[in-house]
């Protein structure tokens, strides 16, 4: 099964985006872009052609350079993504995407004052929703979702909402599981409801876990257009 995956060109996002404040500040979350890295990697072994677009992290990586764009903000991130969208096989949207932005970032760095100090933010575009807009029905979508409440539902709700074949999920409050951590407990939940719980694991095992799902989808999408 996993031999489908030789030659696929994969999108995968990892990593949290930045978003200045001003020269030297900026808005973003704890995500370091491990479970992503994770994944690339384990696609690269198999021979699929990865893209790997990451937000700011530090992290050793076997992949090519060759593989890889670094961005940092999320107008960034949805840019090199949009220019990938019409040509891949699948994205798996691994990236903690930061929700909103300032609304201005000012060129200088910006002086305290006895003041109260306030930042307005707008929403930023949700790369996952962008592509599910003009997904082919050939092409795969898996989504992630870290959830405090109501696990399944809301992850559930993502997974129609951003046209998901399969969204991986896991809260943040399990011990070993997440943002930081070198291990992950996740839970996949696909489009007909089906649901598979893992064990605790190195996330490059994770990996391959996801990466046997995905395999998966391929080969459902492959019997479906030969039938
Ligand atoms: N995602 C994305 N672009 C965004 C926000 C999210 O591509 N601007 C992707 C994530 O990479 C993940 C999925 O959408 O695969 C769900 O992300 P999440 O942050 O859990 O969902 P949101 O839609 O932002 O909902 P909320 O933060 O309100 O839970």
């Amino acid at each position: 099964m996993l031999k489908n995956l030789k030659g696929k060109k994969i999108l995968i996002t990892a990593g949290p985006t930045i978003e200045h404040i001003d020269p030297v500040r900026f808005i973003s979350n704890s995500s370091t872009g491990k479970m992503g890295y994770a994944l690339a990697e384990e696609l690269h072994k198999l021979s699929a052609n990865v893209i790997l677009v990451s937000g700011p992290v530090s992290i050793n990586t076997t992949l090519p350079a060759s593989c890889i764009v670094n961005i940092k903000s999320a107008n960034e991130m949805l840019l090199v993504c949009k220019s990938y969208f019409d040509q891949i096989d699948a994205a798996v949207f691994c990236a903690a995407v930061a929700d909103y932005r300032p609304e201005f970032i000012s060129l200088s760095k910006i002086k305290k004052a006895e003041t109260l100090f306030s930042i307005n933010l707008v929403p930023n575009p949700d790369i996952a929703f962008e592509f599910s807009k003009c997904k082919k029905a050939n092409q795969v979508s898996v989504g992630f979702a870290l959830e405090t409440d109501n696990l399944i539902s809301n992850g559930y709700k993502k997974l129609i909402r951003k046209k998901f074949d399969f969204i991986v999920l896991n809260q943040p409050h399990q011990s070993g599981s997440g943002f930081g951590y070198d291990t992950n407990k996740i839970l996949t939940l696909d489009k007909m409801g089906k649901l598979v719980e893992y064990d605790l694991k190195p996330k490059s095992e994770v990996a391959k876990d996801i990466v046997s799902e995905l395999a998966l989808v391929f080969a459902h999408k492959i019997q479906h257009s030969n039938n």
